[in-house]
């Protein structure tokens, strides 16, 4: 089970690099008010969902304590990374605050990740 988990979790960082690296590939744009939302910024804050419900899923299968308001906070933050990336992943240029937010909020998640025990 162990093994699963971390495979997992390495899939989870996979989405990171996906909804984060497609974010910065757009800063120079957004600094123009031209960025758009990548489809692989699409792909990686689904793959965060899909992965980061089946974590919660194993660890409780596992027996283990899951810090429910880490993982509520973490969630609320992604759908409205979600729903942000999702409404406007057909505009040809997003807005600075909109796009910003993104990558604002995802960074946030990141941080949350790593430093609330
Ligand atoms: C943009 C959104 C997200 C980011 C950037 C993110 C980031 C991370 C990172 C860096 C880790 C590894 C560090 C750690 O173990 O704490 C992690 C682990 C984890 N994430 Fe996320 N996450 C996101 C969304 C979610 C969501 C929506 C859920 C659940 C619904 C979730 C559930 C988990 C769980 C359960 C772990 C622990 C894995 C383990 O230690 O076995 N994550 N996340």
């Amino acid at each position: 089970m162990d093994v699963l988990i971390h495979a997992v979790v390495g899939l989870h960082i996979i989405g990171i690099a996906s909804l984060l690296g497609g974010f910065l590939t757009q800063m120079k744009a957004m600094g123009r008010g031209e960025a758009r939302m990548v489809p692989a910024m699409l792909h990686g804050a689904l793959t965060m969902l899909v992965t980061g419900v089946a974590l919660v899923g194993l660890h409780q299968a596992q027996g283990d304590t899951v810090n429910t308001v880490k993982i509520g906070v973490k969630l609320a933050l992604l759908v409205v990374i979600l729903g942000l990336v999702y409404v406007k992943r057909d505009e040809e240029k997003v807005e600075p605050a909109a796009f910003g937010a993104v990558g604002a909020l995802t960074t946030a998640n990141i941080f949350i990740a790593v430093l609330w025990v």
